[in-house]
C-alpha cells in the first residue's frame, strides 16, 4: 500500500478560486440581504432558467425540501409508484407526506423505474409516479407519461442527478408535472446545499414560490400550510459562480468518464454502461458493475481500493426497500424486485469529480486492472 498517496474520494465538491467568491459576500454585507428571495436568489433563478431551457423555475434550500413540496403542490395522497433504487430522500419524501410508496422493479440496461412493470402496481389509491433519473440517465419518459395519461396519474421526477443533461436534444427537465433537482455539495452542479423545482409555467411557480414561504403571499396573508424551504443569499450566490464554471466542470467530467470507459472496458468481468441513448449526459457518476470472471466480489473490489485509500460507493446499496422503515410493505419483497436487487449487489461508483487528477485516476484504474497488486 502506497502510504503517502493522499485518499481518493468518490467525489469531492468542486469550488471556483475563493477569490472570486469575495465579492459576492461583500455584495450581502453591503445589502444586509441574507435569505427571503433575495437579489441573488432572483439572479439565480433567472440564470439557471435560461441555462437549463426551464423558465419557470423555484429555489429551495435542498432537493429533499423540494421533493417534499412537489408531492405538497400537486396535493399527492394514496399510493405513489416508485424506485427502490434510489438515494433514501426519494421515498422519504412521500412517507414525510404520509403516502405510501409502492416500488416497482428497474429496468436492467437503464437502472430505472421499468415503464413494462407499473401498469400492474396501479390500484385505485394510486395517484402519482415518482421516478428518478438515476445516475442522470434518462427514464423512459415517453412510456411513463403515457401510463400517467391512460391512468389519470400525476409524475414527479426525482432529478436531483440530471442537472444539464439532455435528451434529445431538449431538457430532460422538461418531462414530468414536475422536476425535482438536487444542488447538493456533492452534485454536479451546487450551492453547498440547495435544490429547485422545475415548473411548467409561472402559476405553477408562484404557488411553489409561496409553499417555500410558509404559504405566506403577503404580509398578512397565508394562502397555504407551507413550510420554510427558501435558499439563502450565500447559496445563490455560489451557485451564480459555479455557473460560470460550468463548462470546464462538465469538460473535466466528460474526459475522466472516457478515460475510464477506455481503460476498465476491456477488463473481463466489469462492465461500463454504454451512454444512454439520445443523451448528452452530465457525467454525474461513473457506475461498473462487477461480476464474474473478474477475481473479486463487488464487495471484495469495494475492500480493495479501501485498502489503497480509494474510496468508491456502492450507490445504491442497501436498495431502499430494504431499510427498516419499508421493509414489511408489500411491494417491497426481494422477489419482486430481482434486478434491483441484483445490481445492488454488484454496482460500484467510482471517483469522479473535475479536481481528479489524471495521475488518481490511474491510481484507481490500476487497482481495478491488478487486484493482487
Ligand atoms: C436521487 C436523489 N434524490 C434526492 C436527493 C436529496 O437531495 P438533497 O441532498 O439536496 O436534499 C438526493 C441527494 O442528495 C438524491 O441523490
Amino acid at each position: 500500500m502506497n502510504q503517502s498517496a493522499p485518499p481518493i474520494y468518490v467525489t469531492q465538491p468542486y469550488l471556483p478560486p475563493l477569490e472570486e467568491f469575495l465579492p459576492y459576500l461583500e455584495a450581502i454585507w453591503d445589502s444586509r440581504q441574507l435569505t427571503n428571495g433575495g437579489p441573488f436568489h432572483q439572479q439565480l433563478e433567472a440564470e439557471l432558467g435560461s441555462t437549463l431551457g426551464t423558465p419557470h423555475l423555484s429555489l429551495f434550500a435542498n432537493g429533499t425540501l423540494a421533493l417534499i413540496t412537489a408531492l405538497q403542490a400537486l396535493r399527492i395522497q394514496g399510493e405513489v409508484i416508485t424506485t427502490p433504487f434510489s438515494f433514501v430522500a426519494t421515498t422519504h419524501a412521500l412517507l414525510w407526506n404520509g403516502i405510501k410508496p409502492v416500488f416497482v422493479d428497474i429496468d436492467p440496461d437503464s437502472f430505472n423505474l421499468d415503464p413494462a412493470r407499473i401498469e400492474a402496481a396501479i390500484t385505485p389509491q394510486t395517484s402519482a409516479i415518482l421516478p428518478v433519473h438515476c445516475y442522470g440517465r434518462p427514464c423512459d419518459v415517453e412510456a411513463i407519461q403515457k401510463i400517467a395519461d391512460n391512468y389519470n396519474l400525476k409524475v414527479i421526477y426525482d432529478a436531483a442527478h440530471a442537472f444539464g443533461v439532455d435528451y434529445q436534444d431538449n431538457t430532460l427537465l422538461q418531462h414530468g408535472d414536475l422536476a425535482v433537482l438536487s444542488f447538493h455539495a456533492t452534485k454536479v452542479f451546487h450551492t453547498f446545499e440547495g435544490g429547485a423545482i422545475i415548473c411548467p409555467n409561472a402559476k405553477t411557480k408562484q404557488h411553489i414560490d409561496h409553499l417555500k414561504n410558509f404559504g405566506f403571499v403577503d404580509e398578512t396573508t397565508v394562502v397555504a400550510p407551507g413550510i420554510n424551504g427558501k435558499m439563502n443569499e450565500f447559496s445563490a450566490a455560489l451557485g451564480l459562480l459555479q455557473l460560470q464554471h460550468l463548462p470546464q466542470i462538465l469538460a473535466r467530467r466528460t474526459a475522466i468518464a472516457e478515460r475510464y470507459l477506455e481503460a476498465l472496458a476491456q477488463v473481463p468481468g466489469i462492465r461500463c454502461l454504454p451512454p444512454a441513448p439520445d443523451t448528452r449526459s452530465n457525467h454525474a457518476y461513473f457506475p461498473i458493475l462487477v461480476d464474474a470472471p473478474y477475481p473479486l466480489s463487488r464487495d471484495a473490489l469495494y475492500n480493495h481500493l479501501k485498502a489503497h485509500d480509494i474510496h468508491p460507493r456502492r450507490y445504491f446499496y442497501p436498495l431502499i426497500s430494504n431499510l427498516p422503515m419499508y421493509r414489511g410493505l408489500p411491494s417491497a419483497a426481494p422477489e419482486l424486485l430481482p434486478i434491483a436487487s441484483r445490481i445492488a449487489e454488484h454496482v460500484l461508483c467510482l471517483p469522479i469529480y473535475p479536481d481528479l487528477s489524471p495521475a488518481d485516476q490511474e491510481r484507481v484504474i490500476q487497482s481495478i486492472q491488478s487486484p493482487w497488486m
